[in-house]
């Protein structure tokens, strides 16, 4: 019989594919250890190619607000299946799809559909670019916007030069033409805006952090944003991919009533299979190919079993309206998490918002990539190992966000909660 242990899987992986994963973080890299192969879910449950079972708190990095193998969506793709996996034309479900899409978010009127988060910010990009005909990007540290060339891009020497390659294979010239300010600091940023203003085609940011663990934004950081992007005549580009509608069935643009210029979506909108969204007012949205000369294209754009999966996901969402009990299932889990480490002396504490949580291994706050950069990440791999030996799956990373899912039940996070705490008094973390 084949051998099903990680080990071996593992072992075979590296083979046959780089480093033995499809995505880097997937390595375990950040914490150590073999990483887990998944047979199959079903709610919150994974199920591993070794037989065990885990409650799921990384719910495949976002996507999954309602949970594994949710009926309805499972439904959707077995009937956009059946009709044919994709046509290479125009559908009605896209159609429908598109209009559902920019109901639930007004700051939309027109979507184009893509087939990654990755995507929707690389043409986010190229359309801030085509629209003022300018060059250089304002980002922020920590923010991770996807992997093309013009974002893998980290804070270079002083504010106002452009960055540094953030991977090998992006060129210098490209690096320099994004410029990385502290996330939360708006004087940094204004003094950027000051000086490079009239060559910034776009200032792209996470309205909520989750790629430097979760960092929320300090109140007025998002509306001094609005207000620089018009002052300099640049695009904002809210990068939603993790946010949309994940604490309400629309963006977090609309619920903190901040209109971003173009709104990148992914993740929960595809329901689990493979999308992007770039969404914004007619006026921009045209200058895309073919009304307008920004070129932008996918064989499988707006595929029907993706947006199978994405409708009914949203649909779900809508009719359910799950986000009151996510967010006290979110709250349940965070102050207990806090409890049990206020009562070991343990300096971590569990940031949240709604249904998206990172236990810190600091005492302080994160409100940047420089108070990430202040955590024990060696004590949130020991964290996340002492968890994953009692059957509670994190995600394999500190500088991540763990998620709640409609499938998840007061019981699971309960049991959350008492291995965490089993896990600090027993010092499996030391
Ligand atoms: C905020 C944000 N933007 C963009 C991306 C890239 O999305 P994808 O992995 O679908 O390419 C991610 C992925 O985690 C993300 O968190």
């Amino acid at each position: 019989m084949t051998d099903r242990s990680s080990e071996s899987l593992f072992a075979r992986a590296r083979r046959v594919i780089p480093g033995g994963v499809n995505s880097p973080v997937r390595a375990f890299n950040a914490v150590g250890g073999t990483p887990v192969f998944i047979e199959n879910a079903a709610g919150a449950r994974l199920y591993t190619s070794d037989g065990r079972e885990l409650i799921d708190f990384c719910c495949s990095w976002g996507p999954l607000i309602l949970g594994h193998a949710h009926p309805k969506v499972v439904e959707a793709v077995r009937d956009a299946a059946g009709r044919g996996m994709s046509y290479g034309a125009n559908t009605r479900r896209e159609v429908e799809f598109a209009e559902l899409l920019c109901a639930q978010a007004p700051s939309m009127d027109q979507v184009r559909l893509v087939n990654s988060g990755t995507e929707a910010t690389m043409t986010a990009l190229r359309l801030a670019r085509g629209a003022t005909g300018r060059r250089k990007i304002l980002k922020f540290d920590g923010c991770y916007h996807g992997h093309s060339d013009g974002l893998l891009v980290a804070a270079g020497s002083g504010l106002l030069t452009g960055g540094m390659a953030s991977s090998a294979g992006v060129s210098t010239e490209t690096a320099c033409e994004t410029i990385v300010a502290p996330y939360n600091n708006l004087s940094a940023a204004d003094k950027i805006v000051g000086e490079q203003g009239p060559d910034l085609a776009a200032i792209i940011v996470e309205p909520i952090a989750g790629n430097m663990g979760l960092a929320l934004p300090k109140p007025g950081f998002l509306e001094g944003l609005r207000a620089m992007a018009d002052r300099c005549g640049s695009a904002l580009i809210f990068d939603e991919v993790i946010t949309g509608f994940r604490l309400g069935p629309t963006t977090f643009g609309c619920l903190c009533g901040v209109t971003p210029d173009l709104t990148c979506l992914g993740k929960i909108i595809g329901g689990g299979l493979p999308i992007g969204a770039i969404g914004g007012k007619r006026a921009i949205m045209e200058r895309l190919a073919p009304t307008g000369k920004v070129y932008q294209a996918g064989t499988l754009s707006g595929n029907p079993v993706a947006i199978a999966a994405g409708t009914a996901t949203i649909q779900a969402l809508i009719d359910e309206d799950p986000y009151p009990k996510l967010a006290r299932l979110g709250d349940r889990l965070a102050a207990g998490l806090n409890g049990a480490a206020r009562e070991q002396g343990i300096p971590m504490h569990c940031a949240r918002q709604g249904s998206m949580f990172t236990p810190f291994f600091s005492e302080n706050s994160v409100i940047d990539l420089a108070t990430a950069k202040h955590c024990d990440t060696s004590a949130y791999a020991a964290f996340f190992h002492a968890m994953l030996e009692r059957g509670i799956y994190l995600p394999p990373a500190q500088f991540e966000v763990g998620f709640v899912s409609m499938a998840h039940q007061a019981s699971d996070i309960d049991l959350f909660i008492a291995c965490a705490t089993e896990s600090i008094q027993t010092g499996a973390m030391e």
